[in-house]
């Protein structure tokens, strides 16, 4: 299963892939993970991608499409891969279509998860995250047992300095300016598919292993 995740911040993308990859035993390949790491190691990709994370604005094309292009010339991605928050732009898309000639690999699907811009902002200023495992959860939607704590380690979770109100809704205006055309893009292609991300997160998941099922 080659596949590619897409929406918009807050949408459900990290919820799903987290279940996705699971069911399907396929390398999870996250943009934002990746410079979220890379921030944590003070490396110097880090350092450049922070200030353009905390303005909710993109990383430029060429830093993005290189870390991508290594990690999918990795071994563990010729059994199939989930991308995450990748391509966000059409020279990403380009240069994503250009690497899998190269490595003779083909995308199955394109998924995007579709939810209506008032419930992003509750989403994404909500979010709650494990700094020890990861685990994503909702001060509402999706609250830990114990306040603060996460069920599965017990981390201490904390917010996203991007997920403040002010730089949620520039990220929403970014989205729609610069990664939305891409829905465009794939329809032409014949690989889109949409979900409806306002339901549970357990029926989000199941429409999207059905339609996964099915181009695989
Ligand atoms: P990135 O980390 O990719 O963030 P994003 O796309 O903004 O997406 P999010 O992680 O905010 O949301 P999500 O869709 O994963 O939602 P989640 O599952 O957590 O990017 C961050 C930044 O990195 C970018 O702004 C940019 O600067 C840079 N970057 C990354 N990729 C780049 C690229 N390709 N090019 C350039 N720059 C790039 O869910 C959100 C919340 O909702 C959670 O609390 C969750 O519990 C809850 N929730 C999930 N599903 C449901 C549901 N069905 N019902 C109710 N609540 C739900
Ligand atoms: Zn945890």
């Amino acid at each position: 299963m080659k596949a590619l995740l897409m929406g918009p911040p807050g949408a459900g993308k990290g919820t799903q892939a987290e279940m996705l990859v699971s069911h399907f035993a396929i390398p999870h390949i996250s943009t934002g993970d990746m410079f979220r790491a890379a921030i944590k190691n003070g490396t110097e990709m880090g350092l450049q991608a922070k200030a353009y994370m905390d303005a909710g604005q993109l990383v430029p094309d060429e830093v993005t499409i290189g870390i991508v292009r290594d990690r999918l010339s990795q071994e563990d991605c010729q059994k199939g891969f989930l991308l995450d928050g990748f391509p966000r732009t059409t020279p990403q898309a380009d240069a994503l279509e250009k690497t899998l000639q190269e490595l003779n690999m083909q995308l199955d699907a394109v998924v995007d998860i579709q939810v209506s811009r008032d419930k992003l902002v509750d989403r994404l200023t909500g979010r709650r995250i494990c700094r020890n495992c990861g685990a994503t959860y909702h001060v509402i939607f999706n609250p830990p047992s114990q306040e603060g704590a996460c069920n599965k380690c017990g981390g201490e979770l904390y917010q996203r300095s991007d997920d403040s109100k002010e730089t949620a809704e520039n990220r929403l205006d970014v989205y729609n300016k610069q990664t939305a055309p891409l829905i465009e893009y794939y329809e032409a292609k014949g690989l889109f598919h949409k979900i409806n991300g306002e339901q549970e997160m357990q029926e989000v998941f199941q429409d999207i292993v059905k339609v996964l099922g099915r181009e695989s």
